[in-house]
C-alpha cells in the first residue's frame, strides 16, 4: 500500500479476507502492524504481543500471522467478540455440527427489552426476530466455536438491516425482506472457506487469549511482559464512539452505544492525584482553563481523566514490556469547544519520560478540526510513534 494515508484506516483491510469480516472505521490495516513489526524485529524466540485496545483483533491478527503469543483487551463486549470471532482458533468439523442447531430456531417470538425497542424502525419485524432467535441460540453453545457463529450473526444483520451506518449516525436504506436463515448459511459458508485458508497459511499454535476489560484493569492483574506492546487507543474528546453499532448492541441484549472509555468516568474509576505529576498539564493547562467546563466534562466525559488515564497507560506498558520490547501507538488529539489539542509533543515527552526511546514517528494523516461541524480551526497530526526499552 503506497498512501500512508490508508495505512491507519480499516480500508487497507478490505482486501484481506478474515481481518474484513466486521467493517470498523476507526481500525487501522494489516500492513501498518506488519511494517511496525518488519521494521522493528526482536531478538526474543518466540515474542509475546499485546494489544490493550485490541478492537477489531487487526493487531492480535497480524500477531497469528506471525506465530505469535497474543494478549488482548477491549472493554466494549461488541469488539471483544469480534476479536474472538476472527482470531481464536476453531474446530471446523465442530463448526458444521453446531450449524444446523443454532439454525434450528423457536417458533415463539421473543420480545425485544423496552430499551431496544427504537432499532424496530431498522428491521423487517420477521427478519428481526430471526436474528433474535439464532442469537438465543448461539448464547446456549458452550464451546468456544460460539464466536465464530457470533461473528457470522453481525455480518448477516449489516447484510439484513435497513440502517445504512452514515457518520455517527444511522439512516434508513431501501432494502427488500430477505432470507435471514439462507444468509446467515451463506455467509458462514463463505466464512468458513476463508477461515481454512487462512489457518491453512498460517499455522499459528500459540495462545490467543482475548479478555472483555479494561487495558489498566489487565495491567493491574497481569504482570506478564510483552515484546510488542501495539495498539490505537480512543482518541481524546470521542466520548460516544458511535451510535452506528446500536443495532448489532441491541440484538447482542448488551450495550446501547460504544463508549470512549478513556476519559469516561463512570466506567472508569478516577485516577489518584495526589502523588503523580502529570504532564499533560504542563501542555495544556491553560487551554483546557480557557474552555467552558460544561465542554469537557459532563456527566460522562472528563478531558483531565483522558489525559490521565493516557499517561497511566503509556506507564504501565513501558513496565510491561521486556528489555528492546516495542511499544507502537497510532493516536491523535482532538477537539473540545473551539480548542484544538495537538498532542504530537505531548505523547513524545511521556514516552522519553518512561524511558522508551523514539525510534520512528511517523505522521499519518492529518486531521481537520472544526468547532461545530462547521468553523474550521486547522489541522491535527494522526500519527504512530514507535518506541523501544532500553
Ligand atoms: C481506535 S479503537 C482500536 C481499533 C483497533 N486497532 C482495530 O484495528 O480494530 C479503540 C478501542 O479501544 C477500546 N477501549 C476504549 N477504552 C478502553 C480501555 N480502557 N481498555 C480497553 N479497551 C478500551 C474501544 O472499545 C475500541 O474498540
Amino acid at each position: 500500500m503506497k498512501d500512508r494515508k490508508l495505512l491507519s484506516t480499516f480500508k487497507g483491510n478490505n482486501n484481506y479476507a478474515v481481518y474484513n469480516w466486521f467493517h470498523f472505521t476507526e481500525a487501522y490495516s494489516r500492513e501498518l502492524v506488519r511494517e511496525i513489526i518488519l521494521k522493528n524485529p526482536v531478538k526474543t524466540k518466540s515474542p509475546i504481543l499485546y494489544d490493550p485496545f485490541c478492537g477489531t483483533g487487526t493487531s492480535l491478527l497480524v500477531g497469528k500471522e506471525f506465530n505469535y503469543e497474543c494478549y488482548g483487551t477491549d472493554i466494549s463486549y461488541l469488539m471483544y467478540l469480534v476479536s474472538k470471532g476472527k482470531c481464536l482458533g476453531f474446530n471446523e468439523k465442530k463448526l458444521a455440527e453446531l450449524l444446523p442447531q443454532v439454525l434450528k430456531i423457536k417458533k415463539e417470538s421473543i420480545t425485544l427489552n423496552k430499551e431496544y425497542e427504537w432499532i424496530k424502525q431498522y428491521f423487517y419485524g420477521l427478519n428481526l426476530q430471526e436474528l433474535l432467535k439464532i442469537k438465543e441460540k448461539i448464547d446456549n453453545i458452550k464451546e468456544d466455536e460460539k464466536f465464530f457463529f457470533y461473528i457470522v450473526l453481525l455480518h448477516t444483520i449489516e447484510i439484513v438491516t435497513r440502517a445504512k451506518k452514515q457518520g455517527a449516525d444511522l439512516k434508513m436504506r431501501k432494502l427488500p425482506l430477505l432470507d435471514v436463515l439462507q444468509k446467515y448459511q451463506r455467509t458462514f459458508d463463505l466464512f468458513l472457506k476463508e477461515y481454512i485458508k487462512f489457518n491453512a497459511k498460517n499455522k499459528s499454535e500459540k495462545e490467543i487469549e482475548i479478555l472483555n476489560e479494561s487495558c489498566l484493569t489487565f495491567y493491574k492483574t497481569h504482570d506478564k511482559l510483552f515484546d510488542y506492546i501495539i495498539c490505537s487507543p480512543p482518541y481524546l474528546n470521542k466520548t460516544e464512539y458511535t451510535k452506528r453499532f446500536g443495532t448489532e448492541l441491541a440484538i447482542l441484549g448488551k450495550e446501547t452505544i460504544l463508549q470512549n472509555h478513556l476519559g469516561h468516568i463512570k466506567a472508569s474509576q478516577k485516577q489518584e492525584t495526589k502523588t503523580k505529576e502529570w504532564i499533560y498539564l504542563k501542555y495544556f493547562k491553560k487551554q483546557l482553563a480557557q474552555i467552558k467546563t460544561e465542554e469537557y466534562k459532563h456527566e460522562e466525559y472528563d478531558a483531565h481523566e483522558y489525559f490521565k488515564q493516557l499517561e497511566i497507560f503509556i506507564e504501565e506498558s513501558a513496565k510491561h514490556l521486556k528489555k528492546q520490547g516495542i511499544f507502537a501507538v497510532v493516536i491523535a488529539g482532538g477537539v473540545i469547544g473551539n480548542s484544538m489539542f495537538e498532542i504530537y509533543d505531548y505523547v513524545q515527552d511521556l514516552y522519553l519520560l518512561n524511558k522508551l526511546e523514539i525510534v520512528d514517528i511517523k505522521t499519518n494523516r492529518e486531521i481537520t478540526c472544526n468547532q461545530n461541524r462547521t468553523l474550521n480551526l486547522g489541522k491535527i497530526k494522526e500519527f504512530t510513534i514507535i518506541g523501544k526499552k532500553n
